[in-house]
């Protein structure tokens, strides 16, 4: 594996208003003007920690708007499902969005204190996915080795202190969705979890689908459900990012679409990880109400 030696300015990330951005990627001032954006009613924000499922969810919704029908988004972008629902943060995309028809479906990994003021006043929908931490992790680890933008961890130990830190791209996992969930009464917001599209995803696609006031038939259901399978998006070149340019992914390193499951934070984590990490989720979730599923095991 190739290491490097330190973060190339490409690869630094700007601290921003207490969060942590990619110099290259992000503008800060960019991103601030994002707080200021007109929101129409049908806008829907997909609002993710990185690696929890934010592909996922740009295929749900696609195949969502398109009824079930695969064909008619299987043409629709050049590299990868992005193209169709981009993050908004991403330099260049504020503009986008604010000419773009509707319904603007987008994904952000932002703290909550950058998005459009106007979603706390019930305008547009946010649907924010949550996964339980040591997977988010253990992920993460991966995608750093992938992602050209981010740099390369020196080995797990290194990034395993990086993300209690807080010093990556996303900064701490704990505020982020402590404080996404802190606002959920205060906008039109769908809370989901990774583990339980992983559970039951005809239930959540369901779920999902009635959010956001769709009206499919049980066989567009299926059909949407069928095409956002783990093994059926690794077949398709958009929503499994095999397509996006090698200057951003590194394919050699390994894929987007990695192991899709619950638990492979044993596969990495050491004891003494694991406790401290138990120690640090129950100080910091002790007030919240969230609860997660850590292993496949526990709803096989
Ligand atoms: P793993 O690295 O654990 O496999 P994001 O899109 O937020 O970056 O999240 C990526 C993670 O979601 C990866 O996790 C990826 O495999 C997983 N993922 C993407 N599509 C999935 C699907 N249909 N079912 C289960 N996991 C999926």
């Amino acid at each position: 594996m190739e290491i490097n030696e330190g973060p190339t300015p490409e690869h630094e990330l700007i601290p921003h208003r207490g969060f942590k951005l990619i110099r290259g990627t992000h503008d800060p001032d960019d991103v601030d003007q994002i707080y200021h954006l007109d929101i129409q009613d049908s806008d829907v924000f997909v609002v993710t920690y990185p690696k929890s499922g934010t592909i996922w969810m740009q295929q749900i919704l696609l195949l969502l708007e398109a009824q079930g029908d695969v064909s008619a988004i299987s043409g629709l972008s050049k590299h990868s499902n992005a193209d169709i629902i981009p993050w908004i943060e991403v330099k260049g995309h504020r503009q986008a969005f604010i000419v773009a028809p509707s319904p603007r479906l987008r994904v952000t990994h932002l703290q909550h204190h950058f998005l459009p003021a106007a979603l706390n006043h019930k305008k547009g929908k946010v649907i924010y996915v949550a996964r339980n931490p040591k997977d988010v992790l253990v992920s993460y680890f991966h995608f750093h080795k992938l992602a050209n933008m981010l740099e390369t961890p020196k080995d797990f130990d290194d990034f395993f202190e990086k993300f209690m830190r807080g010093d990556v791209f996303g900064s701490s996992w704990f505020e982020h969705v402590k404080t996404w969930y802190t606002h959920r009464e205060d906008m039109n917001m769908l809370f989901i979890t990774y583990e339980e599209m992983i559970q039951d995803l005809q239930s959540a696609i369901h779920r999902i689908s009635v959010f956001l006031g769709k009206d499919l038939s049980d066989d567009q259901l299926t059909s949407v459900v069928t095409h956002s399978t783990f093994h059926n998006m690794k077949k398709i070149p958009q929503a499994s990012y095999e397509q996006v340019p090698g200057e951003l992914l590194n394919h050699h390193q390994g894929r987007f679409m990695r192991k899709g499951t619950i638990g492979d934070w044993k596969n990495h984590f050491t004891v003494a990880q694991n406790e401290r990490f138990d120690e640090v989720f129950h100080r910091e979730m002790k007030d919240f109400p969230l609860s997660f599923i850590w292993d496949i095991r526990d709803i096989q």
